[in-house]
């Protein structure tokens, strides 16, 4: 069974400038030029991402967005089709994230549409589940995350549930420094393959790459990392500075 490549994704948010980008960018090209046995992958703002697809020509560290529309083009103001994503030189999407749940009324049947419409243009989704505060104290961690799986990925061929990125983060630990014990992750990550080995079966299962989100840092991803269902990083602000996400690339 082929080995899962770890996947170490920096999620930008609303920071950067095309300037602060480009910046950003060079500083990780020189920091990161020899790696393959891992892979590096920035998620910009809309607005930096041709600049940061130049600059990323020739490089091994990938590009992707945090986010799209799901229809092919139409008069939708504000949004970005798909199509739009691949052409400035995505390879990932993330999809789904928290905060865009929180915020911007992404529910499990926008995350499927946009997973699927994601797939049809040669992206990759990154989907992001995971529990509240609240939910993890009522004990019912488990069951939020198997409905945002079961409904957010349902209907993929198993192709595509093979190439699928699923990034757990549990909302509690966004943002807030607290990150979920590496024991903690572990076992939502393994229940997360469990469940998507009983939808896609074993194979898509352990092909399919989950990675851990929420306060994520150079002292404590290599903990993580060691956890057998832990197969990569989805950091917001340890991904922001050149240093950081150098170290967090560099796990070991
Ligand atoms: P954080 O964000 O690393 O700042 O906690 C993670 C995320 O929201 O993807």
């Amino acid at each position: 069974m082929a080995k899962r490549k770890p996947l170490i994704a920096g999620n930008w948010k609303m920071y950067k400038t095309v300037a602060e980008a480009s910046d950003l960018v060079k500083g990780l090209k020189k920091n990161l030029g020899g790696i393959s046995d891992r892979e590096a992958l920035v998620c910009p703002p809309f607005t930096s991402l041709a600049a940061v697809a130049q600059l990323l020509k020739d490089s091994n560290i990938s590009l992707g967005a945090q986010n799209m529309h799901w229809e092919e083009k139409g008069a939708f103001t504000g949004e970005i089709a798909p199509a739009m994503l691949a052409d400035a030189g995505c390879k990932y999407v993330i999809i789904g994230h928290s905060e865009r749940r929180q915020y911007f009324g992404e529910t499990d049947e926008t995350v499927n549409k946009k997973t699927k419409a994601a797939f049809a243009h040669s992206l990759t989704p990154i989907v992001c589940v995971g529990e509240t505060l609240a939910e993890r104290e009522k004990n019912i961690t488990l069951e939020i995350i198997g409905r945002q799986i079961k409904n957010g990925l349902a209907g993929l061929t198993d192709k595509q549930a093979a190439e699928l990125v699923i990034a757990y983060e549990p909302v509690w630990a966004i943002g807030t420094g607290k990150t979920a014990s590496p024991a903690q992750a572990q076992e939502v990550h393994a229940a997360i393959r469990n469940l998507f080995a009983s939808m896609y079966g074993n194979e898509a299962a352990q092909a399919a790459r989950i990675l851990y989100g929420g306060s994520v840092k150079p002292d404590n991803v290599s903990e993580l990392m060691r956890q057998p269902d832990i197969d990569g990083g989805l950091v917001g602000g340890a991904s922001l500075d050149v240093d950081s996400f150098t170290k967090l690339v560099q796990f070991s």
